[in-house]
């Protein structure tokens, strides 16, 4: 029972876009026949009821753990979670949010939530107590699945609508608020799904931009209309692959192209939890027989570190057919390493958390340009617009836009239509990015315009890192910038003043980097901190971060007309 044919896979760019019709992608799913509309019907139970149920849908291993699940096993253990929060009084809409690192459970919890129609709120395991609050916070979640070690980052008495918190690993509970995923688990095995409308909430992504705290960004079952087409024209799934994309589930790449992609078009995905390890890394490719595999820079370049020849001679990566990289800019220094290492070219492909899916791809099919991210997937307008959201012509630098709206786009900020609207600019989608377009079509990523920082692939906002900082009791003011870095793509630099009788010293800088690591996350961390007497800032108070940067850089500051004196 094939699911996947010849001609699901991209073999004329050009003719793909003449002949492009997303009416045509949604004649692939069952709910086009039977109006029965859910994600996890697609993903998961379609392939149970069309006789690919026994194939595996998930192998997971962490060098403790390694287990593997079919279809059919996954239709049955998220039926049995979806029933568990049911019986807690879930409800379709609700908000049930996921803290912990991969595992199994994870994406059982993930599909199970989906399946009855409740909203999926993924979290990075590595945010600390109060990144954890805010976003729980924000989103009003009413139940959060999380583990034994992490539990304690949790502060539900400061939140006030959380009623449950589900422990995915413990064996016994501390508070009458916990609830084991042991014993939630044989609440009920019947198979249940909860049909649901395809612009219907289906996960809530918390990312940051460069002013206020993160935001909720909504995502609809709609979106798996893209999801699958970018899961066979853009990582090219063929029948029989098996796929691994290392992002972790707490960012947009982990979810939707890490197992909504694959699953809806019925490919083995293999999960490793843990932290990164070169060697293991390898031997996962080799162990599972990866065929196409989804990583990002600063993953490569770690790799790269390790050398060239010397994998090749270790581990046995033969099977590999198409290596996928997205999440910040790929140095062509990185392909040619590849070429060297894995034996393919890595595609880069561009998109961002509010894009749902992938926009903008360097395709099997097309010929690959080092250090461009491709052309737009068929189907969707992508241009260069100026500040006024006037299309500008080939090779002039401008902002990344994207014609609204294509199935997998953001459809609302959680709480704050006004920064939802922000987002629009006469007719265009304006991503916060700075890129070109060459006279053949290929866009080149030049910057991001806002001052979002991309450190090692992770979207950090200074705003919530100045924030943090500021609360430290010696810190007057902070401003965070990113710098260039040749390993993370950035890391996060914060200039700070210090309040009176504070003296700066090394103590107090690394005092105060683990005040941001241990209360936010350590990603969002600064590595590095400046202190200085005062920060450039506006009449109106705000710090310049411009300014910062250019200090930083050794630039020149451009116009200060509005700098306090
Ligand atoms: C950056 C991650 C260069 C970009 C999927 C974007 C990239 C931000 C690429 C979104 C790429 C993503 N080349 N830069 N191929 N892909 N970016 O929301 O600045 O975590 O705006 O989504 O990552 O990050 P996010």
């Amino acid at each position: 029972m094939m699911m996947l044919d010849e001609r699901a896979n991209l073999k004329n760019y050009e003719e793909a876009l003449q002949t492009m019709d997303w009416q045509n992608v949604e004649r692939q799913f069952t709910w086009s026949k039977t109006g029965n509309v859910n994600i996890v019907y697609e993903a998961i139970d379609r392939h149970v009821v069309e006789g690919r149920g026994d194939r595996v849908a998930l192998h997971y291993t962490d060098g403790s753990r390694e287990e593997s699940y079919t279809f059919t096993e996954m239709m049955q253990l998220s039926s049995r979670f979806a029933n568990g929060l049911r019986s807690l009084g879930v409800q379709k809409g609700d908000r049930v949010f996921l803290f912990m690192p991969r595992s199994p459970e994870l994406y059982i919890a993930l599909i199970g939530i989906l399946r009855m129609g409740a909203i999926a709120g993924p979290l990075f395991e590595a945010f600390m107590e109060e990144a954890v609050k805010d976003r729980l916070e924000d989103s009003g979640a009413t139940v959060v699945v999380t583990t034994a070690a992490l539990v304690s980052r949790i502060r539900s008495r400061e939140l006030p609508q959380l009623q449950h918190v589900i422990l995915a690993d413990a064996v016994e509970k501390n508070e009458a608020n916990q609830i084991l995923y042991r014993e939630l688990m044989t609440t009920s095995d019947a198979y249940t799904i909860e049909w649901v409308d395809r612009e219907d909430g289906m996960i809530l992504n918390y990312t940051s931009g460069s002013t206020g705290k993160p935001k909720g960004v909504l995502h609809v079952h709609d979106a798996m209309i893209h999801q699958k087409l970018a899961g066979q024209w853009v990582y090219d799934l063929q029948e029989g692959d098996i796929y691994w994309c290392t992002a972790d589930p707490g960012w947009i790449t982990g979810t939707s192209g890490g197992v909504l992609s694959p699953w809806l078009n019925g490919v083995t995905v293999v999960v490793r939890g843990g932290r990164f390890d070169a060697n293991e890394w390898y031997a996962t490719l080799e162990k599972y027989g990866v065929t196409v595999w989804f990583s990002a820079p600063t993953a490569f370049r770690l790799l790269m570190a390790k050398g060239e020849r010397q994998p090749l001679q270790t581990y046995n990566l033969s099977k590999l057919r198409h290596v996928l990289s997205a999440g910040e800019p790929l140095n062509p220094e990185v392909i040619r390493w590849g070429m060297e290492t894995l034996q393919v070219r890595i595609h880069d492909n561009w998109w961002m958390t509010e894009t749902g899916s992938s926009i903008c791809a360097n395709f099997r099919c097309n010929p690959l340009r080092p250090g461009s991210m491709g052309k737009p997937l068929p189907g969707i307008t992508l241009a260069i617009v100026d500040d006024e959201g006037n299309e500008l012509p080939p090779n002039r630098l401008g902002n990344l836009a994207i014609k609204p709206k294509w199935p997998a786009m953001v459809r609302a900020i959680w709480n704050q239509p006004q920064k939802y609207e922000k987002y629009f600019l006469n007719g265009w989608f304006v991503t916060g990015d700075s890129a070109y377009k060459d006279a053949d079509g290929y866009f080149w990523f030049e910057a991001r315009v806002d001052d979002v920082i991309n450190t090692s692939g992770e979207r950090v906002g200074p705003f919530e890192v100045e924030s943090k900082l500021v609360e430290h009791p010696a810190v007057a003011e902070a401003g965070v910038i990113g710098v260039p870095d040749p390993l993370r793509g950035e890391v996060i630099k914060a200039f700070i003043s210090l309040r009176a009788g504070y003296e700066e010293s090394d103590a107090l800088k690394e005092e105060i980097k683990q005040f941001v690591k241990t209360r936010l996350a350590a990603h969002a961390a600064p590595r590095l901190i400046e202190v200085r007497q005062t920060l450039p800032k506006t009449n109106s108070g705000k710090i310049m971060r411009r300014v910062l940067k250019a200090w930083e850089l050794g630039l020149p500051t451009g116009d200060l007309s509005t700098m306090e004196e």
